[in-house]
This record gives C-alpha cells, structure tokens and sequence, in this order.
C-alpha cells in the first residue's frame, strides 16, 4: 500500500499523452498527480480498477459540492484552469437521484431510433461540410481539424440544441477554453462568467423564439415543473451537452483520419470492405481515447483501492487514454492501432451510471463523417510527418491543435 509517492505534474501543454500515462503506469494502477495550482489528485489508467471506480458512485462520487472539501471550503479560486469542471451544475457532477433526474431529460433524445431518425440529417450535414471542404483546399494545404472533424460535432449540437448561428462563436468558446489546460487564471475566471452568460442569452433566446429543439423542451419541462430543473441546472446541462458533444466526437474523427492517412494498406482494406469502419472506429477509441484525464470524481470514505490508500475527499481523475492501452488487457502491443485485433475492450466512453450520453449519436456521426470524408479525398495526406503534429494543450483531451493536410495527396515538386 503506498500513499507518500511524489506527485507526477500533468502536464498542461498535453505534449505527450501516451507518454505521460507510461511514466504514471510505472507507480502501479493508480498514480499521484499534480494539477495546476498545486492541486493533487489520483490517477488511474488500470483497466480493472477504472470499473471498479466508476461502478461505484457510493464510494466514488462526482459532486463537488458534496464531497471536495477544498472545493467547499473556498480554497479552490475562480481563476484555476479548471474551475468549469466543479462549478457545472450538471448530471457529471451530480450523483443518485439528482443525477437521474438530469439524466432523464434528455435520455429519449439520444435513443438508438432518435439518433437512427437523424441519419438523414447528419448526412447531408457531411456532404456540406466535404463541398466546403473542396471549396478551400483546392490549392495548398488546409486544417481538417478546423474545417470538418470540429465543424461535424458543433454543427450537430448547435442546430439539436437550437443555437442560433450569430451566436454559436460564444456559446462554444466556454467548452473550449473548459478543456484548455494552459490557461490563467484571468482567462478561467473570464471563462467561468462570459459561458454562464452567452448560455442565459440562449435561453432567453429560446424562450422567446422557442423552436423543434432540445433547449426548447427543456424550458418546457422547468416551466411545467420547476422541480425537474433549477436555473443553474439548465444553464449546467447546456454547457455540458455543448462541449461534451464537440470537444470529443473531434478527436474521434481526428484520429481515425490520421490512422487512415498513415496506413494506406489500412485504408485500402476498409474501403474494399475486408475490414469494417466499426472496426477503425472501436479501435480509434481504444487507442486514441478523444478524453483524456477527464476531472473528477472524489473518494467519500477512506478507501484502499489499486494499490494506494485515498482520503476520504481525494480528487480522482480518470486516465482514458491510458485505460485504453492497458497492458493487462492488451498485452505488449496495446499501444498499436490494430484494426483486425480480436479484442478492442476499451472503457473511452465510460462506464456505469454516468456512461456517455451520446455514444450513439458519436457513433453515428463517426460512421457517416469518415467513410464520406475518404470516399471524396482517396488521396488525402498529412501535410507534415505524424511525429511533427503539435498536441492540443489540455491534459484532459487527447488531440492535436490542427491537422494539415493535401486534400488531393501531396503536390509533386515542380523542377
Ligand atoms: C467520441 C465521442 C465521445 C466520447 C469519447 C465521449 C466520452 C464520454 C465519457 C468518457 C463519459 C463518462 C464520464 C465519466 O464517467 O466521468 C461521457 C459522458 C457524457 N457524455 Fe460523452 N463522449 C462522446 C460524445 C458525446 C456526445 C456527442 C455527447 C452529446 C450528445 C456526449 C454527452 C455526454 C454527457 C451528457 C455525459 C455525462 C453523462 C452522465 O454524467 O450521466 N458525449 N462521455
């Protein structure tokens, strides 16, 4: 049992990812980490002890306001980066039946015949986003990040939510600077008061242009019963939905697009059908988690788990990207992207009561996004060697800030 290692800092630039997670697997299943300001907290990258945690919010709640004393005693400022992450009034920081409640709003949206009804929709969306995608990189190179993996999930989420499109910028950019792990303490601070803004606007918004929308319904059902909701619930659940919509399918389609673009053989077997795009996918959220460390969950009792003691109030963060390439489940090649092995058991969209709300719609997205993404642009390239792609900076997503790219493969050298 160990509860005196020194605490390994995360590092808030996101460098090195997968390299971070070998250095914190070397403390065993569950390692000390340093969180901007000082903040300590656990890690845990262990296939088995992640399940063991998520599967237990008696032991392992997710509310702040509860069980982070830090958090209730005021110690923890405004201006740390990651304010957001404890301040939401959410479902992800909620437990039993107030989580329930939350989660119950919205569960009959993302149902399987929901997301099967939205098809359609999410198809034309791709083929607009790839024309404009055409319209751009005719010459030169061009960002796809930028361009079509975020454009995907943010189009998807702003028009489910009813976002007007003048607004959408702001009403974004607090899920942005949410999962930015460099930022000051001004910028978190600003952060946490321009995000609770532009989403009242929203709901105003809502209120008096209501439409065939998820905010819509929501007013509908606070104004019907106030009990099913609060103010900063409403304002919570948006946020949430928002970013956790955007900021993940991205780096699911980021990285499927970089497997494809650096293994041709790959991509030549999808296309003709002898491996399935199921198959990229599953193995894109195996070993390229979109989540990264994601924040927290905090031990409610004195508790013995993984190899280490924890207090009751310890932060928990849970290390996707890691838990994904566990080599106890994976074996030494658990950090290969191998779209043909056997067992592509990962947890990267959770597990237990707080599983991902919108797998469904990630999934559906993901399976019309790539495959129309590389039947357009069979030539697509990476503009600069893999190893040369900057990482995101955030320790709490795994992606990278841009993805340069030839559309139309790379131009030959005129002599
Ligand atoms: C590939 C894309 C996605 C990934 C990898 C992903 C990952 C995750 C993970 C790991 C969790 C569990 C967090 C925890 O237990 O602490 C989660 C929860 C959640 N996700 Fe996703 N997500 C994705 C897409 C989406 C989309 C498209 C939406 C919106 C429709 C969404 C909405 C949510 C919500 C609301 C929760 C909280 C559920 C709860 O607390 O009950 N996610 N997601």
């Amino acid at each position: 049992m160990s509860d005196a290692v020194c605490p390994y800092r995360l590092d808030p630039q996101g460098a090195d990812t997968h390299g971070e997670t070998t250095l914190l697997r070397a403390q065993g299943p569950i390692a000390r980490v340093e969180l901007p300001d000082g903040v300590l907290a656990w890690s845990v990258h262990d296939y088995e002890v992640t399940k063991e945690i998520m599967g237990n919010e008696q032991l392992f709640s997710k509310n702040p306001r509860r069980n982070w004393p830090a958090y209730m005693n005021g110690e923890i400022s405004n201006g740390w980066p990651l304010i957001t992450w404890a301040a939401m009034d959410t479902m992800a920081t909620q437990d039993g039946v107030d989580h329930a409640r939350l989660r119950k709003l919205l569960l009959k949206a993302f149902t399987q015949r929901r997301v099967d009804a939205m098809k359609p929709y999410i198809e034309a969306t791709v083929k607009e986003l790839l024309d404009g995608l055409e319209t751009a990189g005719a010459e030169g190179v061009v960002d796809l990040k930028g361009l079509f993996h975020m454009e995907l999930p943010t189009r998807l989420m702003c028009d489910l939510f009813g976002v007007p499109v003048e607004t959408r910028a702001e009403v974004l950019e607090g899920g942005h600077k949410n999962i930015d792990t460099r930022i000051t303490a001004e910028v978190a601070s600003a952060n946490l008061d321009q995000w609770q803004i532009a989403i009242s606007n929203l709901v105003q918004y809502k209120r008096d242009n209501p439409g065939d929308d998820l905010t819509t319904g929501m007013i509908a059902a606070m104004d019907e019963d106030g009990s099913r909701l609060s103010d900063s619930e409403m304002i919570g659940t948006l946020h949430l939905l928002l970013g956790a919509g955007s900021e993940t399918l991205v780096n699911a389609l980021a990285h499927a697009s970089v497997a494809l673009m650096t293994d041709r053989d790959l991509l030549a077997k999808v296309k003709a059908g002898e491996i399935p795009w199921e198959n990229v996918f599953e193995e894109t959220l195996r070993v390229e988690s979109p989540v990264a460390h994601l924040p927290f969950r905090f031990a409610t009792e004195d508790v013995e788990i993984g190899g280490v003691r924890m207090s009751r109030g310890d932060v928990v963060l849970v290390d996707f990207a890691g838990v994904g390439r566990d080599p106890a489940i994976h074996g030494e090649t658990a950090g290969e992207f191998d779209a043909l092995r056997a067992d592509k058991t990962h947890l990267s969209f959770g597990f237990g009561v707080h599983y991902c709300l919108g797998a469904r719609l990630a999934k559906s997205a993901w399976m019309s996004g790539i495959p129309a993404l590389f039947e357009r642009f069979p030539d697509l390239t990476l503009a600069v060697e893999r190893d040369r792609l900057v990482g995101q900076g955030s320790f709490v997503v795994n992606g990278h800030e841009s993805l340069p790219v030839h559309l139309y493969g790379k131009p030959a050298l005129v002599a």
